[in-house]
């Protein structure tokens, strides 16, 4: 009896925990239900376009894209909401209906128009090749090329472009920020980026435009709509026109380029970036407990489900138990969270957001973890025991959850721990999709600050003291549960 009384108690202190995360939900996503809402979607690493800016302390997403898309949801009376993704992702955002436009300097090419609308252009810029200063004699014209180890941004126009230069070996990398350091770091040798894009990155003198430039004409920037969602897009284009005519995007331009270059060169040292960023660490924080802490409890409960399944004796039961952890347990992780938070969209229409995305993907995956050291647990336990109680008059089920389970989950406690830190750990993966956790907000800081290790040395302490207290938590547990083993 008491033994079911602490496993409540630690279930209901759990969803506590989760209750606590709560309150940054309202920080994310969330909509007032009296105005409509109008979702941006942008891959905020392109200034003067779209990038992050701390202003008043605060993360904020600015340029000359957000400005135009105000300006948007100004004249269609909506409340702008922006969410931040890799660019490749935006595509297939756009399409699935998770956010209603893309503005994010993207160049209408054929290919895309296959796949979306595109608004009139509003913006026209250069293809340029940026180096290490040292090497801008190195590479006179697009041959001198030939071969060499090239950055680019995964999905852009760029990719292809570099894809035409003879045996160029490619890095393609989500963030832009990434191939600046990529070209740092001699990974790469050479970053094809637009010329806009690319001043952001010359003024501390580590990197040059080299002599060679791709043979391009100038691209235009549009943006991206749902195919067949006319009136959005005559809405839009009426937008545009008005900004074009009156010089408003040539001015929106110049102040997004102002404010890019006026950038506080940060510190070296980690923890003045972490106090400089501890407002983005604690709300990535609340995330990433409030993930690992809802994925544990619904994980806890589902894999106790399975594992019943497996063990009451009706075939077609048993096979399914088995059939759900072998799935979940030979698949990864990153693999299931792409299908139950892109594939589910656009096949079935589910529309998840990444908070629940994460959860699902998390719960589902421990839960198959967790069914099989519950399995473990009750078949390590003495045949005589069913046998006693059941030759008490006990039923099955009475026995199983009053004389089994329990000795069952004390001599698996060790093993559930391990299983917990891991989640907390695991739950970083959902970052990929734009949960705002510990991990997200490390490469957020990261591609503010341009600093590679610092950033990751933080979400890393903070990462390791979670996962410490919580086994130190459950070793107490432990050696209190065994307490009633020598009486
Ligand atoms: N104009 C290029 C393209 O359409 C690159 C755009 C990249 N945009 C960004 N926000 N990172 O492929």
């Amino acid at each position: 009896m008491k033994q079911a009384f602490r496993i409540t108690a630690f279930l209901l202190s759990l969803a506590l925990l989760a209750v606590a995360g709560f309150p940054v939900l309202n920080a994310y996503g969330a909509e007032s239900q009296s105005q409509k809402t109008l979702v941006l979607g942008t891959s905020a690493d392109f200034a003067p376009y779209e990038f992050h800016k701390t202003i008043d302390g605060e993360d904020k997403i600015v340029g000359f894209d957000i400005e135009i898309a105000k300006q948007i949801a100004d004249d269609l009376d909506a409340k702008l909401v922006i969410q931040d993704m890799s660019f490749d992702a935006l595509l297939p955002a756009l399409q699935s209906g998770r956010v209603d436009l893309v503005i994010s300097g993207m160049t209408p090419t054929e290919e895309r128009k296959k796949s979306i609308d595109f608004s009139d252009s509003y913006y026209q810029s250069n293809q340029v090749i940026m180096v290490r200063s040292e090497d801008t004699d190195k590479y006179p014209t697009m041959d001198s090329l030939k071969g060499e180890k090239i950055g680019v941004q995964k999905g852009s126009i760029q990719e292809e472009i570099a894809q035409n230069i003879p045996d160029a070996v490619l890095t393609s990398l989500d963030k832009i920020s990434d191939l600046a350091l990529q070209l740092q770091t001699q990974r790469v040798n050479a970053v094809v980026i637009e010329d806009t894009v690319a001043k952001g990155y010359l003024s501390d003198g580590a990197l040059a435009l080299a002599a060679a430039t791709p043979d391009e004409a100038p691209v235009q920037a549009a943006i991206g709509i749902r195919k067949g969602n006319t009136e959005l897009l005559g809405k839009v284009n009426e937008t545009l026109s008005r900004l074009k005519n009156d010089g408003s995007i040539d001015k929106m331009v110049t102040e997004a380029s102002l404010l890019s270059a006026d950038r506080v060169p940060p510190s070296d040292n980690i923890f003045s970036i972490f106090w400089q960023y501890r407002n983005y660490y604690a709300a990535g924080l609340g995330y990433t407990l409030l993930l690992s802490a809802l994925g544990v409890l619904f994980g806890f409960v589902i894999g106790l489900l399975i594992c019943l399944l497996r063990m009451t004796g009706i075939k077609v039961l048993q096979w399914l138990g088995s059939a759900y952890v072998e799935l979940l347990r030979g698949t990864p992780m990153l693999v299931q969270l792409m299908i139950i938070h892109y594939g589910l969209a656009l096949t079935l229409d589910i529309n998840f957001s990444p908070l629940q995305s994460g959860i699902i993907t998390l719960s589902l995956n421990s839960s198959a973890y967790l069914a099989e050291i519950f399995r473990a647990g009750i078949q390590g336990v003495d045949r005589g025991q069913m046998e006693a109680a059941r030759s008490l008059g006990m039923t099955r089920g009475k026995a199983m959850r009053l004389v089994i389970l329990p000795q069952a989950f004390k001599s698996v406690l060790p093993a559930i721990g391990n299983e917990f830190v891991t989640i907390i750990k695991e739950s970083s993966i959902i970052s990929v999709i734009g949960m705002v956790d510990i991990m997200y907000q490390a490469q957020v800081v990261k591609n503010i600050t341009y600093k590679g290790l610092s950033p990751f040395l933080i979400a890393a302490a903070m990462y390791f003291m979670l996962t410490f207290i919580l086994s130190k938590l459950l070793g107490v547990w432990e050696r209190r549960l065994s307490v009633h083993d020598r009486r």
